[in-house]
């Protein structure tokens, strides 16, 4: 008669299969993980999306593996107690002096490389889409139409999507991949916004996104601009303004750290809390200059209940380029200003700017139906109130109805509803509070220091 309990003593417990399964796990994916993240110490890293294979799979594999070698062993000893005979775990023998066994052992190894050759390359093919500005700007084409038709004329256009949305390194890829995944549902059952809420939530500061091309203390001097304006008369009179803006620099060391950009002055800290979800309307301010010096502003009729359990934000690039991947018109008028200066609508063209203006702010349910729209309103105009011009000119005539489509399809997206002005551009301080959600006069200290608002502070006129 065998004692079953000293056979069940006798054999460790860990001798079944689900352990040693669990063992193989752990020690292929812990010696991969081992591996990219070598590769990874050495630079070979490139690509953010990586991290999911990274930081996500192995671990997660590893840890999963390290599980089933307790678990194994616990159903092992179950099993034994309950009077079953302990598995058995019989490695198959392999001779390689067999010339049959030999082949197959052969065949096998050679075919897993080439498996593990196939996946890893579909694995790598497959990130590096989703990494691409095609799956961010063109699969959900209609949801990413406003800002991937704004980015692809944009300075930033050869700047991938993610470099600015996510950035390098495994935390924000994680986090952007969880609300990523919440915006594919919000697309999948058409329940997300529109527009697209701006600012966007969680963007990671710009130190870890702008300013690994770009160095805040770089002197830029100052930078003329010049604005040329059409009244919306029958002459299209024409107005100009030459700024002198001065952007400065972020450090002595490079030029004085004064201009726009002293604001970037690392030794510079600028706080604030805003009163809106759009940021555009600013409650409270609080600076430390490069002396140490503390200063705090408060908008004018602030009271401390409207400030409390807001998010208290570091000033960044992005509170002023908060557009530089997806500029939009200022504004209808500014839009055909900038065609007619550039001759695509010809200044020539009596009541050119009033009528395009006119054309490209109707209402229209989307893109099709627009440019047709726009093209019978102004060929009408036209045709009856300046029958010549339109004998003579026509060519003129329908080039201003191109440009006036393109204008259109370029800035207002009906189904996202997206129309001119929908997304602030915080540079400036005209067509949006920008600069003056600060520099209005009337942000001030306890004692009664206003931020500065004199015009030359920050540019003159030519
Ligand atoms: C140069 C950096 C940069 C690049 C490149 C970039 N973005 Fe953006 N994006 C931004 C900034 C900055 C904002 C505004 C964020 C804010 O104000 O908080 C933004 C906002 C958005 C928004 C929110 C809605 C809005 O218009 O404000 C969407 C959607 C978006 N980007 C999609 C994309 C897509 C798709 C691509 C690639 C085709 C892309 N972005 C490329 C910087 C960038
Ligand atoms: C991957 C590199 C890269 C990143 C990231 C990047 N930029 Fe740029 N940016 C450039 C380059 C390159 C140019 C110059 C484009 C040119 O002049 O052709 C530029 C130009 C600019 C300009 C000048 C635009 C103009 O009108 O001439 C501004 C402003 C700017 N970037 C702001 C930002 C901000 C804000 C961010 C972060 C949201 C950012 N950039 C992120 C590479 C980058
Ligand atoms: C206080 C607002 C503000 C902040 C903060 C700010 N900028 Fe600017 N920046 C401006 C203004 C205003 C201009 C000039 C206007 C323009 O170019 O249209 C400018 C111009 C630029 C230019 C173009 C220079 C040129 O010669 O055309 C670049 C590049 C730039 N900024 C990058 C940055 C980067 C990167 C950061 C963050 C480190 C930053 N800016 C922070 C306001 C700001
Ligand atoms: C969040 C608030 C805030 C915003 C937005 C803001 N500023 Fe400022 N800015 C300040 C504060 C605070 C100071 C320091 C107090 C002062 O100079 O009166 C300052 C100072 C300046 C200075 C003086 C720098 C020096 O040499 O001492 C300039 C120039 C300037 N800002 C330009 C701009 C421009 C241009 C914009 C818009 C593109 C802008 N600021 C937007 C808060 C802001
Ligand atoms: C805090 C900085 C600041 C102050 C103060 C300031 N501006 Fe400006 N202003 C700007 C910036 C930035 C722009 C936009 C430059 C650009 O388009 O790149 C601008 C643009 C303009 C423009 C051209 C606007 C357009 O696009 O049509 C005019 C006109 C102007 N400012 C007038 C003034 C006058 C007048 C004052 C004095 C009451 C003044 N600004 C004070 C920062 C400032």
């Amino acid at each position: 008669m065998i004692d079953r309990a000293s056979v069940a003593d006798s054999t460790p417990n860990l001798r079944n299969w689900l352990s040693v399964a669990g063992a193989a796990l752990a020690a292929t994916s812990g010696a991969l993980f081992l591996a990219v993240f070598l590769l990874d110490l050495f630079g070979f890293h490139t690509n953010p999306y990586i991290g999911i294979l990274f930081f996500i799979v192995f671990p997660a594999f590893f840890a999963l593996g390290l599980l089933l070698v307790p678990l194994g062993a616990v159903l092992e000893r179950r099993r034994r107690r309950a009077g079953r005979p302990p598995s058995e775990l019989h490695w198959p023998s392999i001779d390689l002096n067999d010339p049959r066994q030999r082949r197959t052992v052969f065949a096998v190894a050679l075919l897993t490389i080439v498996n593990l050759l196939v996946v890893s390359l579909a694995t790598y093919r497959g990130v590096e889409f989703m990494d691409s500005v095609t799956f961010c700007g063109q699969v959900c084409h209609e949801v990413m139409r406003p800002e991937f038709a704004a980015y692809q004329d944009s300075p930033h256009s050869r700047v991938t999507c993610v470099e600015c949305h996510i950035g390098p390194g495994a935390p924000w890829f994680v986090r952007s991949k969880l609300s990523g995944t919440r915006q594919v549902f919000a697309v999948l059952m058409a329940s997300h916004e529109r527009p697209i809420p701006s600012p966007v939530e969680d963007l990671r500061p710009a130190r870890d996104t702008c300013e690994r091309c770009h160095w805040p203390e770089k002197f830029h001097g100052d930078k003329i601009k010049t604005i040329r304006e059409y009244a919306a008369d029958e002459k299209n009179t024409e107005t100009v303004t030459t700024l002198r803006i001065h952007i400065g620099g972020g450090s002595e060391r490079l030029g004085i750290a004064a201009g726009i950009h002293w604001h970037m002055n690392v030794a510079n800290e600028i706080e604030y809390i805003a009163l809106d979800e759009a940021r555009q309307s600013i409650g409270y301010i609080w600076l430390r200059d490069r002396q140490g010096n503390i200063r705090e502003y408060f908008a004018e009729d602030v009271t401390p209940g409207q400030l409390q359990g807001r998010e208290r934000r570091r000033m960044d690039c992005m509170d002023c380029h908060n557009r530089p991947a997806h500029p939009f018109a200022l504004s209808a008028e500014r839009a055909v200003d900038s065609a007619i200066a550039i001759g695509e609508i010809a200044p020539t063209l009596p009541f050119a700017k009033r009528e395009v203006v006119a054309a490209v702010k109707a209402t229209y349910p989307d893109h099709t139906t627009a440019a047709t729209g726009i093209a019978i309103r102004l060929r009408d105009f036209y045709r009856t109130q300046y029958q010549q011009i339109y004998a003579s000119r026509r060519q003129d005539v329908e080039r201003a109805i191109r440009a006036a489509d393109e204008l259109y399809r370029r800035n207002v997206f009906p189904e996202m509803r997206v129309g001119w002005g929908t997304y602030p551009n915080n540079i400036g301080h005209m067509a949006f509070p920008g600069c003056f959600r600060c520099h209005d006069g009337s942000h001030a200290t306890r004692d009664g220091t206003v931020i500065r608002q004199e015009c030359d502070l920050c540019h003159d006129f030519e």
